[in-house]
């Protein structure tokens, strides 16, 4: 219920527009992203090096109206590329469609993701937004992977059509980023029961690493807090003799850090996705949503 509660909070426009403004809230942001600035998601990838973790820079804000506002978005991240590649940083960068003006115009979309793919070598990241964007993303990322082998896109495993998204995608030997989904759906059109989540999202995983052991140059990025998940990714990767070098564990800033370091410790790829900007709001209650207990995080901002 609490997490239904938060997921509708996220899409509320008079919440959005206000919660924001307490400075209680603003601070409880901090839990899951280093700072608003572009500065700030770079300090905390050149950290993250450090402690031998590569990172993925996400600009927050989505539903983007114009192609001016999408245009800017695209600005930006030009920027970033251009920053990431000066300061020799593992980064690669992750973009929302709508946040490049899939809502209306998914050319355009198209045109600005691919524009990005050519101001860079390393990945771009297609993030998977609620449901009735799969197929225009999908559409999206088909026609990118014709132009260059640099994109990836996210599958939720909470999708009910996710198995089978996959399973048409992998002649394309794709990158894929496996999660379980963030985004309020109803159950015809995503697994109620966590346990089917849990077991879609293993299924994804294995059919991605089976392919990788046949030949396939897909690439699986393993996208989860979720131990038992990380450890089942690990094993099916160990028996179908799939290199270490050849997948990757992703995880969120400030979320299971020790798993993070563990993990990068014992020789696997890590990568974390750092989130920065002003808009905030929306994916910071789906963050909250994932784990109410984060609510207390909150309430001990607003007793400050
Ligand atoms: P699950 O929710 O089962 O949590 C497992 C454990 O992880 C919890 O018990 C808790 O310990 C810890 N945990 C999880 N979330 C937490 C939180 N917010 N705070 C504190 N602890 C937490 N989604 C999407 O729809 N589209 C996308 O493009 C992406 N992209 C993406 C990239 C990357 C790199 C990651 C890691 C995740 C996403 N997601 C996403 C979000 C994803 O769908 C999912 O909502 C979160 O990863 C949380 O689910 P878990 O897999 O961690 O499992």
């Amino acid at each position: 219920m609490l997490r239904r509660t938060l997921l509708w909070a996220s899409t509320n426009p008079f919440l959005a527009e206000r919660l924001p403004r307490y400075g209680f809230v603003k601070r409880a942001t901090r839990r899951f992203m280093p700072g608003e600035e572009l500065s700030d998601a770079l300090a905390a990838a050149r950290e993250l090096a450090d402690g031998g973790i590569a990172s993925t820079l996400t600009l927050l804000g989505e539903h983007l109206t114009a192609d001016s506002q999408a245009d800017e978005v695209h600005d930006h991240y030009v920027t970033v590329l251009e920053r990431i590649a000066e300061l020799g940083l593992d980064a690669e960068i992750s973009v929302k469609p709508t946040q490049v003006g899939l809502d209306f115009s998914s050319e355009g979309a198209h045109a600005r993701l691919l524009s990005l793919m050519r101001a860079t070598k390393s990945r771009v990241w297609i993030d998977m937004e609620s449901a009735e964007h799969v197929d225009a993303t999908l559409d999206i990322f088909r026609g990118l992977r014709q132009e260059g082998d640099n994109v990836g896109v996210c599958l939720q495993s909470y999708l009910r059509r996710s198995l089978a998204d996959l399973e048409a995608l992998l002649p394309l030997d794709p990158s894929i980023r496996v999660v379980k989904g963030a985004y309020r759906e109803p159950p015809e059109v995503a697994f109620p029961s966590k346990g089917d989540v849990d077991r879609n999202f293993v299924k994804m995983t294995a059919l991605l690493l089976m392919a990788r052991a046949a030949g396939s140059s897909a690439t699986t990025i393993v996208a989860t807090h979720d131990t038992r998940m990380l450890a089942e990714a690990g094993r099916l990767a160990y028996e179908l003799g799939v290199d270490k070098r050849a997948y990757e564990y992703s995880m969120l800033y400030g979320i299971a850090e020790r798993e993070q370091r563990r993990l990068a410790l014992n020789g696997h790829r890590v990568r974390v996705l750092v989130s920065y900007g002003a808009a905030w709001f929306a994916w910071y209650m789906r963050r909250l949503a994932e784990r109410p207990a984060n609510l207390w995080f909150v309430a001990k901002q607003l007793v400050r």
